[in-house]
């Protein structure tokens, strides 16, 4: 997927297709402004304002407690991103902005949008991360308990995408009994598999910090002894010795080094039972720049300059796992999360 330049009419198309438009105009300025445009509306609650009903910008600004003629001008915006119709005064959601940020839709990732307000003062810092070639190290940013409930929230939310499929495809027998869900955060990876398999229950991994914020979100799923936290630190702490039949991490490979992430592999290796898997799922590095596409290639740079070590290719994930005495089996490529992958090792039966 890439966002791009689309004429809206004939003449609009042949201007973009002859490069007569500017096309960095509209991928800089109206990109960033339609971002915080869409971002907005979020914040401010208007979404969920229209609801269900046509409304009139009145209705909507009071209702968000915002100034009349600005939210008449947020609200016109949205028309052109398509996000809301408008029609003899009233405005209504499209099915884009009902299915993804109305936020009692199921599929809600409003609470990843309110997370995107921290990750814009990251991205903000592209140059300093050019310039010295450390990356930004989005954990060591997150000063503050409110940034971690928004991180918290907005991982569950993203994870609300591609849970059911994860938990559908993850190779896990039906008689495993125990998984461990490192850097696991508000659980739901963890809920969605043990709900498809009775006997399984699951220990969440993550630091304290995280665990502080993450509580409350997994409380709602209402699984009880099922999936509950352990405070800790994956780096560091002893995983046992033949305990799990899953290993689970999620989003977690691309904070570490190829030298933290083979150690940990090793550790996790000689925790498994016989037959019991380790899952890795996270973004995968592209094999070249043309590869990569136009999500790739944008989210690439964000996990270089935000983690210690950015998104890994496939093959140095098998040799984690091959170097932890694991059997490497074939990837499974994500259908519901464009660019992502879960990267499987076994341990041989005894
Ligand atoms: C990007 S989030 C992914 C959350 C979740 N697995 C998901 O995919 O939605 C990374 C998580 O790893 C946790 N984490 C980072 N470093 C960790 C460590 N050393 N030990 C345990 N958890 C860690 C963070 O607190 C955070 O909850």
């Amino acid at each position: 997927m890439r966002l791009g330049v689309i004429g809206e009419n004939l003449v609009e198309r042949i201007l973009a297709r002859t490069n007569l438009a500017p096309a960095p105009l509209i991928e800089t300025q109206i990109a960033f402004s339609m971002a915080r445009a869409i971002m907005a509306g979020v914040k401010v609650g208007l979404y969920d304002a229209i609801g269900s009903h046509a409304k009139t910008a009145a209705e909507v600004a009071a209702t968000c407690k915002t100034a009349p003629e600005a939210t008449a001008k947020l609200l016109d915006t949205l028309v052109g991103c398509r996000y809301l119709t408008y029609r003899d005064g009233r405005y209504r959601l499209t099915e884009k902005s009902r299915k993804w940020l109305v936020t009692t839709s199921p599929h809600s990732i409003a609470d990843k949008l309110l997370f995107q307000y921290d990750e814009w003062d990251v991205v903000a810092k592209y140059e300093e991360y050019l310039t010295t070639g450390e990356p930004l190290e989005l954990h060591g940013t997150l000063e503050g308990g409110a940034i971690w409930d928004r991180y918290q929230r907005g991982m569950r939310a993203v994870a609300g995408i591609s849970a059911d499929e994860v938990a559908a495809r993850m190779p896990v027998s039906a008689g495993a009994t125990d998984m461990l869900d490192i850097g696991g955060s508000h659980g739901y990876f963890s809920v969605c598999v043990c709900c498809r398999r009775a006997a399984l229950r699951s220990t969440i991994l993550d630091l304290p910090e995280a665990i502080e914020h993450a509580a409350a979100i997994l409380a709602r799923e209402g699984m009880g002894e099922r999936v509950r936290h352990r405070a800790g630190n994956a780096l560091t702490d002893d995983l046992g010795s033949e305990t799990w039949d899953v290993v689970f991490l999620s989003q977690l490979v691309h904070h570490f080094t190829d030298e933290q992430n083979r150690e940990l592999m090793k550790r996790i290796g000689r925790s498994l039972k016989p037959d019991g898997v380790c899952v890795l799922l996270d973004v995968i590095r592209p094999s070249t720049p043309e590869a990569a596409g136009g999500v790739g290639a944008v989210l690439d740079l964000y996990f270089a300059a935000t983690s210690r070590s950015g998104t890994w290719p496939i093959a140095t994930m098998q040799a984690w796992h091959r170097d932890a005495g694991l059997s490497v089996e074939a990837p499974i490529p994500l259908r519901t999360l464009p660019n992502a992958a879960m990267v499987v090792g076994r341990r041989p039966r005894a």
